[in-house]
């Protein structure tokens, strides 16, 4: 196993992100960079002191060492790059969603399987300050039984890059999908989800789907739990919002419904606490710390908007990229793991689906 774990970003929007972060762990060392336009490329390869530039993502897979990949292209090259990279031997970190439709997921699977390799899909929610501070609540025993699991992603993508335009809600689920999924460290076995509303006929055109919200409902695999969650990106007005509720027997975490509020703890009865979240910074090897709290950037207008807009996806990023590298080099499978992955990504793919199909229940495939 080598001691340090070499690492390619791939997409330089919100992938430059992670740049400062993998040169400064320990552990891993930032190989190399690719992204398509030349001039972009070597603006933040000179930013960076980075040596090593590919705008061919063909050409990056051949690099005999590289150990590992971080992928963070438009959400339909996900898929198809991720299986590349296994197939020529790397480790995939991949940012949200997985993929696009169940067969990719499937070949995900089925690549990684045969290459022996890790893959990862980048969750910023169940990184975030916030999913840190729950997940320590059920460790410790104070949430006692895990009743139900509602998520929300709420986001006006108007102005994004055009292939957001007319997107279907769900098939970008996984900000609330995975929290729920993860703190009962489970997999969806079937979902059914309702569309609502519809969007301007111009952005119907994009992608076939009409709604402007899709709601679904989830079961958790071999567990007696179920989840609902509500997206939407298009047609209606509301302050963005990622957030997840779990109900306990002993307890119950609900997040704050504006920015700048604190979330609560239902305690017992009409009791209700005020949370302040701490930082988790300390669970990082020290040279990464100061990245759960400011973006890579030192000017505010520099920042990626996402970054800004999801208040900095909860000091998330260093933990994701430690878990990743960590994982690897341990030689244990990453959380989430490829089948985590792709389960999480398939309930928004199916979600839709259903929405499609007035509400139809779904059955997830299992790909273990
Ligand atoms: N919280 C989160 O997890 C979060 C936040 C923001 C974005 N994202 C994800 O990150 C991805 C990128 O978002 P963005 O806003 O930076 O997108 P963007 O469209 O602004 O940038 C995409 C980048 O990918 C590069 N690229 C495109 N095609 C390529 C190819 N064939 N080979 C190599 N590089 C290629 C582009 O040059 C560019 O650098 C999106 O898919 C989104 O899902 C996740």
């Amino acid at each position: 196993m080598p001691d340090l774990l070499r690492v390619a970003i791939v997409g330089l929007g919100f992938g430059a992100e992670f740049i400062p972060i993998y040169q400064r762990h320990p552990q891993a060392v930032l190989h190399a960079i690719c992204q398509r336009s030349r001039e972009k490329l070597d603006a933040i390869g000179d930013a960076f002191k980075i040596d090593r530039r590919y705008t061919s993502y063909d050409e990056l897979l051949k690099d005999p060492e590289l150990d590992a990949v971080h992928i963070n292209s438009p959400i339909h090259l996900h898929a198809p790059q991720a299986i590349a990279a296994l197939e020529a031997g790397k480790h995939v970190a991949c940012t949200v969603p997985a993929a696009t439709s169940v067969d990719e997921c499937r070949r995900i699977v089925s690549a990684a399987k045969a290459s022996g390799k890790q893959y990862m899909m980048m969750e910023t929610v169940i990184y975030s300050r916030e999913y840190l501070f729950v997940r320590q609540l059920r460790d410790e025993g104070k949430l006692g039984r895990i009743q139900f699991l509602r998520g929300s992603h709420l986001q006006n993508m108007e102005g994004w890059p055009g292939y957001w335009e007319g997107l279907p809600p769900m098939h970008y689920a996984t900000h609330c999908v995975s929290p729920c999924l993860a703190l009962v460290q489970g997999e969806a076995q079937s979902v059914s989800c309702l569309g609502s509303g519809r969007i301007d006929d111009a952005l119907i055109a994009k992608y076939g789907s009409p709604f402007s919200f899709e709601t679904a409902h989830f079961r958790v695999r071999d567990q007696d739990v179920a989840g609902e969650v509500t997206r939407y990106l298009f047609g209606a007005q509301r302050q963005y919002a990622e957030s997840f509720d779990v109900y306990g027997s002993k307890s119950s975490f609900e997040w704050q419904r504006v920015e700048g509020d604190d979330p609560v703890l239902h305690v017992g009865g009409e009791k209700v606490e005020r949370v302040k979240i701490p930082d988790y910074a300390h669970l990082l090897p020290e040279p990464i710390r100061p990245f759960t709290t400011r973006g890579v950037y030192d000017a505010e207008d520099h920042q990626h908007l996402s970054f800004k807009q999801g208040s900095g996806h909860g000091g998330s990023h260093p933990h994701m990229a430690h878990e990743f590298v960590t994982a690897i080099l341990q030689g244990r499978p990453t959380f989430p793991d490829v089948y985590q992955s792709v389960n999480w990504t398939m309930v928004g793919i199916l979600a839709h689906e259903s929405a499609l199909r007035a509400g139809e229940w779904i059955i997830l495939p299992d790909f273990r």
